[in-house]
């Protein structure tokens, strides 16, 4: 070996794994295969490697090469490398936080529908992370959102005229739910205008069920006789299958799988209200790295949220359709 402190240590990390992947396949042409290398390349790297150990690392009998004994004790010193490179990769991603970090997330009440459904897989992927979870109507959430009590926040109508960072992820369109045996329940294009007639509960003031539906409607000149006002999703579904009323109700709050037998979704002109969930943050947050994978893996795997399946209204790969 050199002599010189200053050239020492000249064999790379990368010289290593090209030495190793030789001494696997015993030969220059499956190695450089497997690293998607030349030929010449791995030959090359393997010449500096052994140059710089001062000894042959390998002896070539016909075409195949064989380590010799200074390339024996060279694969077990880059075996212990490799685990120490290994666990350096490990510790540095804990302080990144992905090992251990702490994800604080809100969403408003219909989203307890979703995002747990998605917070499941991703912890799965991420066993450290701690996840605080977060429920409220939409005003409550929003008030968290102007504290920056959150990393992120999901619901379904981004406030305005907030300094936020908003980006939709999945749909969520609201339908109008009816009992099974309702007159309506068969019907075709209902124009909007006969549901006014209709007594209807609704979801409480501050929610965004609320909000959405009353903009639709107001939009559309219909003022619906609202008989009741329920602050759950839950309430509501239970309270039009016992037939005090119709209501405008996000579909994920029908239930992820199977819908309750005992409803159905109107087929009104005009519906679904199309809207989507979006994940927010206030503009100029720094978002940990935890925030920043959960972000990314809502982006990734909104569109795949399934829909119940409910009478009136078909899931088509996380598109809602006519039946
Ligand atoms: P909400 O919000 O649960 O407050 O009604 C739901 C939504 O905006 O879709």
């Amino acid at each position: 070996m050199d002599k010189n402190p200053a050239k020492r240590l000249p064999a790379t990390m990368r010289q290593l794994r090209v030495f190793d992947s030789v001494a696997r396949h015993s030969g220059f042409g499956r190695a450089a295969t497997e690293l998607h290398l030349s030929q010449p390349t791995v030959s090359m790297q393997v010449k500096q490697l052994s140059e710089a150990v001062g000894l042959p690392l390998f002896e070539q009998l016909g075409k195949r090469v064989f380590l010799t004994d200074a390339g024996r004790m060279l694969q077990a010193t880059s075996a212990e490398m490799f685990d120490a490179w290994a666990r350096l990769e490990m510790q540095v991603a804990n302080l990144k936080g992905l090992k251990q970090g702490r994800l604080r997330i809100s969403a408003v009440t219909t989203a307890k529908y979703v995002v747990p459904r998605l917070l499941g897989p991703f912890c799965q992927i991420h066993p450290g992370v701690e996840v605080a979870f977060e429920v409220g109507n939409r005003s409550a959430i929003i008030e968290r959102l102007a504290r920056n009590e959150d990393d992120l926040t999901v619901m379904g109508v981004p406030p305005r005229g907030m300094e936020i960072v908003s980006h939709p992820f999945a749909e969520n369109p609201l339908v109008i739910i009816a009992p099974r045996g309702h007159a309506l329940a068969r019907s075709r294009r209902i124009p909007l205008s006969k549901l006014a007639g209709q007594p209807f509960l609704m979801r409480e003031q501050g929610s965004g069920t609320r909000l959405a539906a009353d903009r639709f409607l107001h939009n559309r000149g219909i003022r619906l006789d609202v008989r009741m006002e329920i602050g759950s999703n839950e309430a509501i579904k239970q309270a039009v299958a016992g037939g005090l009323g119709l209501s405008i109700l996000s579909l994920h709050a029908l239930g992820p799988d199977a819908a309750p037998r005992s409803l159905v979704a109107l087929n009104v002109e005009g519906l679904p209200i199309r809207r989507h969930w979006y994940i927010v943050h206030p503009a100029g947050k720094r978002l940990s790295v935890v925030a920043q994978a959960f972000f990314a893996y809502l982006k990734a795997e909104g569109s795949h949220i399934k829909f119940p399946t409910l009478a009136g209204f078909s899931d088509q790969g996380g598109t809602v359709q006519r039946a």
